[in-house]
């Protein structure tokens, strides 16, 4: 398939703890990656300089600085200031009166204004959630349009990709973009099955790596971003370390990974839209909660210990699982809105 090499094309993760965005400037892939996070500081001469000196990016709002990306945490780290998140669960959180502005803000920082040739931008938006306690139906739409009015402002021309499917077109294009695609993040985890890139079915559940974090810090009387950097630093799921931390975020793993083999059995059983297979097709997991070492081995156990209504070929691990979504959604805009005008003609 030939890119349409008069418009330029973006795919950005748009995650609860980090944005990624991915673009392909002349066949080499470029990566750049945000916390989708801000701190709280006093509006004082001392701090604006003090950012200003470190690079920080900041933005005025209700007489208080909100310092916001990458580099905030550094400075929540020296005034003790809590890390605050413009979305939860998957999408803008309202009740954070910020979020809109500071998110436009990160947003705007991470991907820039539109080249001079017209930019299709991807972004990729979380399933409606397969519980009431999920991601509402209203919450979606209210999420979409946000983001689609900051692409916008920014020049680019937005399009909405489903996360799971993002990871389909990222990793299963051998298998002609057919099987299942679970995206473990940190608010949520997406759940998505094409066949031949049409779309199956797709849900999310309301549980993700943040999950595992204030679950076990809550048993173990600690700050859940203690527990987060225990389970991002040398953590092994399937490890022989005997220490109380250890053995709590590995409980708390095991309860996600089994909660969502469940919610995907519960759902292929109840749905009549899955079709029959005759070929085995493959399942792929992506996300930064699969990072740690020994996740693809205890999620695969557990699969192969149900019996599905059709075959699996295999379990894989996305090659860059922090990254995958953000490539797939930019191989999804390549793919399905890349067509020069003649081809896409010619393939009428
Ligand atoms: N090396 C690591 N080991 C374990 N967990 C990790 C590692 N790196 C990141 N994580 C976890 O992965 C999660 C972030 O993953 P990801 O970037 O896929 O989520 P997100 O896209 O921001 O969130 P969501 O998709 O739920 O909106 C966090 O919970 C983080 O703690
Ligand atoms: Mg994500």
């Amino acid at each position: 398939m030939k890119i349409d090499k008069t418009r330029s094309f973006t795919g950005v993760d748009i995650g609860t703890s980090r944005l990624v965005a991915a673009r392909n400037p002349n066949g080499g892939l470029q990566l750049d990656m945000t916390l989708n996070a801000f701190i709280e500081v006093p509006d004082m001469p001392a701090t604006v300089n003090s950012l200003k000196r470190q690079g920080i990016r900041f933005v005025r709002h209700g007489g208080v600085l909100l310092a916001y990306g990458q580099a905030a945490t550094v400075f929540a780290e020296l005034f003790h200031a809590e890390l605050r998140r413009p979305m939860r669960s998957g999408c803008m959180n309202l009740q954070e009166p910020a979020s809109t502005l500071v998110m436009s803000r990160i947003v705007a920082e991470l991907v820039g204004e539109a080249a001079a040739k017209p930019a299709v931008i991807g972004f990729s938006m979380p399933s409606a959630g397969l519980h009431a306690e999920g991601v509402s139906k209203a919450s979606l739409t209210n999420h979409r349009s946000a983001l689609e009015v900051m692409f916008r402002n920014l020049g680019y021309t937005p399009y909405a990709v489903n996360e799971g499917e993002a990871l389909v077109y990222s990793e299963l294009e051998d298998s002609g973009y057919s099987g299942v695609a679970i995206s473990f993040g940190a608010g949520l985890t997406n759940v998505a099955m094409t066949y031949l890139s049409v779309p199956v079915l797709d849900f999310s559940i309301n549980r993700g790596g943040d999950d595992v974090d204030s679950a076990a810090a809550e048993v173990l009387g600690e700050k859940a971003a203690r527990v987060r950097l225990h389970k991002e630093n040398n953590f092994d799921l399937l490890g022989t370390a005997d220490d109380q931390m250890s053995r709590t975020i590995k409980v708390f793993y095991e309860e996600l990974i089994q909660h969502t083999i469940a919610s995907l059995a519960s759902v292929l059983v109840s749905s009549s839209d899955v079709p029959r297979l005759d070929r085995p097709i493959p399942l792929v997991i992506g996300g930064g909660t699969t990072m740690p070492a020994g996740f693809k081995k205890l999620f695969e156990r557990e699969i192969r210990k149900m019996d599905w209504p059709f075959p699996i070929s295999e379990v894989r691990q996305a090659r860059d699982p922090l990254n995958a979504v953000a490539r797939g959604v930019l191989r999804y805009v390549e793919v399905n809105y890349g067509q020069s005008e003649e081809e896409a003609a010619a393939a009428v």
